[in-house]
């Protein structure tokens, strides 16, 4: 039996203080529940509402691509400095340690290869299996403009109303394939109809003109894949220019992963993302940061 001796009135009730309520700094997210916004803000951290994800799911659709032959040695040492982890489930239950404390972005469409139509996708994993893994967030792709544009929307749908239904936020992925234009004109419409469906943040490609009407267009946070492999510096400059103008941060992964200091460039990626460091300061910290043995 609970021991009820002693009980006393509560004694002080912080008359003079009205009721604490912390609006989000998340974009778009005040109206969503607890668990919805306990999540993303272990994805965006609470402080900056930015993020330095660590996206690994090429595979998915490519095979081994480069750096990422061996998940469980290249990348592990990698995931202390991401604030979260993009992955399909086969790589996360196959080679990453279920220790991290760092959230997973659950890759959650596929069913498609560089061999074929690459819009030709379908959700690739259950809620129930999403939630079994402790995703913070579920990621569909979607092809604005490509042949399996209905299908795609489609599987974003069911996603979004999925984590719904269990707390558990979506990332609407947008996907040119190899045909699509990576305009502002382009990148507004297909951030623009994803975040309609309901995602709770979503990720695009930067563009040199107009990113800035492309995230304003956006009601959700957007956050930049880095595309094929850049020069260091000039990836910096891109995620630089793309959280100038709008961007809640990156969601990179060849220009981490392929660079010869990954360690070294996902710091320096930090450094602009949720220190606003000038690229040419953060590249100096990457090659300060690469003349350092780097953890295994
Ligand atoms: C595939 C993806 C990838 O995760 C993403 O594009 C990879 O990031 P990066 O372009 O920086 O290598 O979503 O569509």
């Amino acid at each position: 039996m609970a021991d009820i001796d002693n009980l006393q009135d509560g004694k002080n009730y912080y008359l003079d203080l009205p009721p604490r309520s912390t609006p989000s700094r998340i974009k778009g997210s005040n109206a969503l529940d607890w668990g919805m916004k306990n999540r993303l803000a272990r994805i965006f951290d609470p402080e900056d509402a930015r993020t330095v994800m660590l996206a690994i799911d090429h595979g998915y659709f490519q095979g081994p691509t480069t750096g990422l032959e061996r998940i469980d040695v290249t990348i592990v040492p990698l995931i202390p400095y991401a604030d979260a982890l993009m992955v399909t489930r086969g790589s996360l239950r196959s080679s990453i340690p279920a220790e991290i404390s760092r959230p997973v972005v659950l890759r959650s469409t596929g069913g498609q290869s560089i061999l074929k139509e690459l819009s030709n996708e379908l959700v690739a994993v259950d809620i129930d299996d999403a939630i079994r893994l402790n995703a913070s967030a579920m990621a569909v792709q979607v092809y604005v403009g490509g042949v399996h544009e209905h299908e795609s929307i489609g599987n974003l749908v069911n996603v979004v109303d999925a984590g719904n239904r269990f707390g558990v936020p979506t990332m609407a992925v947008t996907g040119v394939g190899k045909d699509l234009v990576r305009d502002a004109k382009y990148l507004g419409l297909a951030t623009r109809i994803c975040a309609e469906v309901g995602p709770h943040f979503v990720k695009t490609y930067f563009c040199e003109k107009g990113f800035s009407r492309v995230a304003a267009g956006c009601p959700v946070p957007l956050v930049i894949a880095g595309g094929k492999k850049l020069p260091e510096l000039d990836a910096l400059k891109m995620a630089y220019q793309a959280v100038e103008e709008g961007a809640a941060g990156v969601d990179m992964g060849r220009n981490i992963f392929q660079c010869d200091a990954p360690q070294a460039m996902i710091q320096a990626v930090r450094a602009v993302v949720h220190g606003d460091e000038t690229p040419e300061k953060a590249f100096d910290l990457y090659l300060s940061l690469k003349s350092v043995p780097a953890n295994r």
